[in-house]
């Protein structure tokens, strides 16, 4: 089991974690998925997959494909809902011991609002992580309009849905931006003057690849988005230039694969940071990354993780 380490302890709003390493959402289950691999007590904190207000199928198959360095995913947000995973999954989150922080998605701001008010009366959530990467489907009236945007793609969609969540719960929030976007630091500007109290960033870069026998493409939703080694230059920067614009705490992540991976994101301006891909190719990256950033601070003789933080030297 890793070794508590006080230095490396974080707050996010009000959210106090032991250390800066959590599992980003949507690669760890409702966390269940990884008690046999791993000693989930030791996380920092869960993101949990994202969740609806009722049930998704998802995505036509095959959701997945894998690319130079990275993989394409388009899942669709297939789970069974807020009141099944209340019932059904909750229980077991809650007694892990760390914070538990749900994250949801929706088309449209009263879904995103009903959603927040659900989980703020649930025992056992510490945050909500508002997955603003979704279509919006309620404020356009053509489809290629509607396929057009996702709400954190337009900064006064981005605002009203994290407005309406402020409204609903007194949970801390954190908003997870798209990096599909010209300048993501307007977008963190817009959510935290709505109220939230961190982002995460970055949510995939979309993509698609395609099959040269089939000339089909290799997902079946034919877009996607990409994940893992290939897009850490740019996740980085997208943190790099949310933490020189805008006073938010930030929770960074995208290709993170090893303990220096972490670092740099943390040399770059973030509190925390999220492992995502990873935890399908080694599942107990993040236990590994928790032991070596306290061997880190130890041996740069920082005082803390904080003094970590945004430490870029130019
Ligand atoms: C298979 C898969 C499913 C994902 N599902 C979600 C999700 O449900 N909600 C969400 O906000 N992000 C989701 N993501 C995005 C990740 O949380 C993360 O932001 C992204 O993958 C970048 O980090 P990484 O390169 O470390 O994977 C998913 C990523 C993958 C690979």
């Amino acid at each position: 089991m890793a070794k508590m380490n006080k230095n490396l302890s974080v707050k996010i709003g009000k959210i106090r974690m032991k250390n800066p390493v959590m599992v980003a959402s949507g690669t760890f289950g409702y966390g269940k998925e990884y008690a046999d691999l791993i000693d989930l007590k030791a996380l920092g904190a869960i993101v949990t997959k994202t969740i609806t207000l009722g049930p998704r199928i998802g995505n036509l198959t095959p959701r997945i494909a894998e690319t130079a360095s990275g993989m394409l995913n388009s899942i669709g947000l297939e789970n069974d809902g807020v009141e099944a995973f209340i019932e059904e999954k909750l229980p077991f989150l809650r007694k892990i011991g760390i914070p538990v922080i749900v994250s949801i998605g929706a088309e449209d701001i009263v879904s995103f609002k009903k959603l927040a008010k659900r989980l703020d009366r649930a025992k056992g959530v510490s945050g909500i992580e508002v997955n603003i990467s979704c279509p919006n489907l309620a404020d356009y009236k053509t489809k290629k309009e509607k396929q057009a945007k996702l709400f954190s793609q337009d900064k006064r969609l981005a605002y009203k849905a994290i407005k309406a969540v402020r409204s609903a719960t007194r949970l801390t929030i954190i908003t997870k931006l798209t990096p599909n976007v010209t300048d993501i630091t307007e977008i963190a500007r817009a959510v935290k003057d709505a109220g939230s109290d961190a982002v995460s960033l970055v949510n995939t870069y979309m993509g698609m690849a395609v099959d040269t026998d089939t000339r089909r493409p290799m997902l079946g939703n034919v877009i996607g988005g990409l994940s893992g080694p290939a897009i850490k230059p740019m996740a980085l920067k997208a943190v790099w230039d949310v933490y020189n614009s805008v006073d938010i705490p930030i929770i960074g992540m995208g290709g993170i694969m090893t303990p220096d991976d972490a670092i740099e994101f943390i040399i770059c301006g973030s509190t925390a940071i999220a492992l995502g891909t990873a935890n399908f190719v080694y599942p107990d990256k993040s236990i590994e990354i928790i032991k070596d950033l306290g061997y880190y601070i130890k041996s740069n003789k920082l005082k803390d993780i904080r003094a970590l933080r945004g430490s870029l030297s130019i």
